[in-house]
């Protein structure tokens, strides 16, 4: 998948699904990030999250680093139409060879899957442990491998163009294919993220899936049960016998000390 218009994208992540998950890693952003120091928002394209960040914590400052330059160019009119230039800026640059010194930031967050577009996803996530400060949190949602391949066996799926040598590929190769084509977007387990943790002696904070029950749209247009979804969501979004059904897993390291 490519990146190169900011505002095309921001068009793509409207609607009553996007302002779900949206709302919910929004949630979590407010229990987790420190009330000050330096945050990384690291493949955060058209600034969605550092604007959420910097808007819940008025002492934090923001990078937003990310590839392309279309997503930093939209990225940059959002933050001057939110005012909130220089507090929050950009950053031309790649998640697998980061531009900082090791332990300089505060928070670290790899939202909206940035980290599955690596080439390397390994070396990607060990840049963003090494810029992370002992005591830091580094907070990265991806997609959920079994949320997708569940997905790709319901009815729904078909319409989209899913074919059973789609959901072949995808198990080998663990990136989402549509049509025979691939996204670029690769998914990953629970199991996974864990390894993670224990290779770079992390703890683990937090897990949840964001949606967990990935809502239809006109579910949530109905004002009449759209509370009572986002109720359900709260609910059951930690629990880890579904979690991996959902759509976004999110996990919360922390460095040690
Ligand atoms: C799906 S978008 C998510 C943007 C943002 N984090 C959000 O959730 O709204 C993925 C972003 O990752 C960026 N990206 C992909 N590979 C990258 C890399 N190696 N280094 C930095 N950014 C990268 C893309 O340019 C794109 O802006």
């Amino acid at each position: 998948m490519k990146y190169d218009d900011g505002k095309a994208y921001d068009q793509s992540t409207q609607g009553p699904y996007y302002d779900l998950w949206f709302e919910m890693i929004e949630h979590y952003l407010n229990i987790y990030l420190p009330e000050k120091g330096q945050l990384l928002d690291a493949g955060g394209g058209t600034g969605e999250f550092s604007i959420r960040a910097a808007s819940l914590r008025k002492n934090l400052s923001c990078v937003n680093l990310d590839i392309s330059q279309s997503m930093l160019d939209h990225a940059e009119q959002k933050f001057k139409e939110a005012e909130l230039l220089p507090r929050v800026g950009n950053m031309l640059g790649d998640i697998q060879k980061l531009p900082y010194q090791k332990d300089s930031f505060d928070y670290v967050m790899c939202l909206g899957d940035a980290i599955s577009f690596c080439s390397d996803v390994e070396l990607a996530f060990s840049e963003l442990v090494r810029v992370t400060k002992p005591g830091g949190n580094i907070h990265l949602s991806v997609n959920s491998f079994w949320g997708n391949y569940h997905a790709m066996y319901s009815q729904s799926s078909k319409p989209q163009g899913i074919s059973f040598d789609d959901v072949r590929k995808y198990m080998t190769t663990r990136v989402l294919h549509i049509n025979g084509q691939s996204t670029g977007c690769r998914s990953f387990t629970l199991e996974e993220l864990n390894t993670w943790a224990k290779h770079y002696k992390l703890i683990i904070r937090k897990r949840f899936a964001a949606p967990v029950f990935p809502p239809p749209a006109e579910w949530l247009k109905d004002e009449s049960i759209s509370a009572e979804i986002r109720d359900l969501q709260y609910r059951h979004c930690e629990n880890e016998s579904i979690m991996e059904f959902g759509n976004h897993l999110n996990i919360i390291y922390e460095k040690g000390r």
